[in-house]
């Protein structure tokens, strides 16, 4: 298992401008300069990445999605090995925004991966299911998308539980209990270590869904889970500080 806990901040589309981007990765490094034993990950749109690079301090940095190819003719995409150059670690994909509203599909998630890591970048590949409980749905996507993964590249891995009922944006969300949480991690569990031995002891499954300063620590504890994946409560400097801090006290 990772030692080190994973906080991941996806800011989606946000914020408004290039010098709030700035001023709010400022703070996050700021607010968490001194604090040991998390890695913290700030995934700002494309457009901001070279500010918060500027920005970030001890922090890393991660791009929200990478075109499943490292260059050529397509228009409007973004390759890993640009978003390496540019100082990013980590890619998010398959995030369910990316799913529901592009269209993305689970083939195209698997390739983006594969791209990804040859790359040299860790993805953090989002799986959640659309109604609540279907645990079946999560490991089929799980699956799909780390289809052809090598053994080898396994322990460059980052897997997130985020049911879609669950994120704060869409319409009568919910909380996700600590307890489902974990039972939708014992089954990924199950998953890679089928698929890929012992050697999947050590890939980080993060919680993402409403995540803040004051439910994490019962996602850490009772979810067993290494971390979050934070979208809304990340935009807030202030309580973002705030939810790392208290990821640590657990
Ligand atoms: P949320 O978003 O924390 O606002 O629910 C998480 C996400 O969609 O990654």
């Amino acid at each position: 298992m990772a030692k080190k806990l994973l906080i991941v901040a996806n800011w989606k589309m946000n914020p408004g401008t290039q010098g709030e981007a700035s001023s709010l990765a400022r703070e996050v490094a700021k607010g968490t300069g001194a604090v040991q034993g998390v890695e913290v990950v700030l995934c700002p749109p494309f457009s901001f990445l070279g500010v918060v690079c500027e920005e970030k301090g001890q922090l890393k940095l991660g791009a929200q999605d990478c075109a499943a190819e490292q260059k050529g003719a397509f228009t409007g995409e973004v390759s890993p090995s640009q978003l390496k150059g540019m100082g990013c670690s980590y890619v998010i994909l398959g995030h369910s925004e990316r799913k529901n509203l592009l269209g993305e599909t689970l083939g195209q998630i698997a390739a983006k991966l594969q791209a990804a890591l040859q790359a040299g970048l860790i993805p953090v590949l989002c799986v959640g299911e659309k109604k609540r409980g279907e645990r079946k749905d999560v490991v089929r996507q799980a699956g799909a998308a780390l289809q052809g993964i090598a053994k080898t590249n396994v322990s460059r891995l980052v897997l997130v539980y985020e049911p879609e009922w669950a994120i704060s944006s869409r319409k009568g969300a919910v909380l996700a209990t600590p307890e489902e949480v974990g039972k939708a991690v014992e089954a990924l569990r199950e998953l890679l270590s089928t698929r890929f031995g012992k050697e999947a002891h050590g890939i980080p499954i993060l919680y993402g869904g409403s995540a803040d300063s004051r439910n994490i620590q019962g996602f850490l504890q009772e979810g067993n889970v290494q971390g979050a994946l934070v979208g809304a409560a990340s935009l807030r400097g202030a309580e973002f500080v705030r939810l790392v801090k208290n990821a640590l006290l657990v």
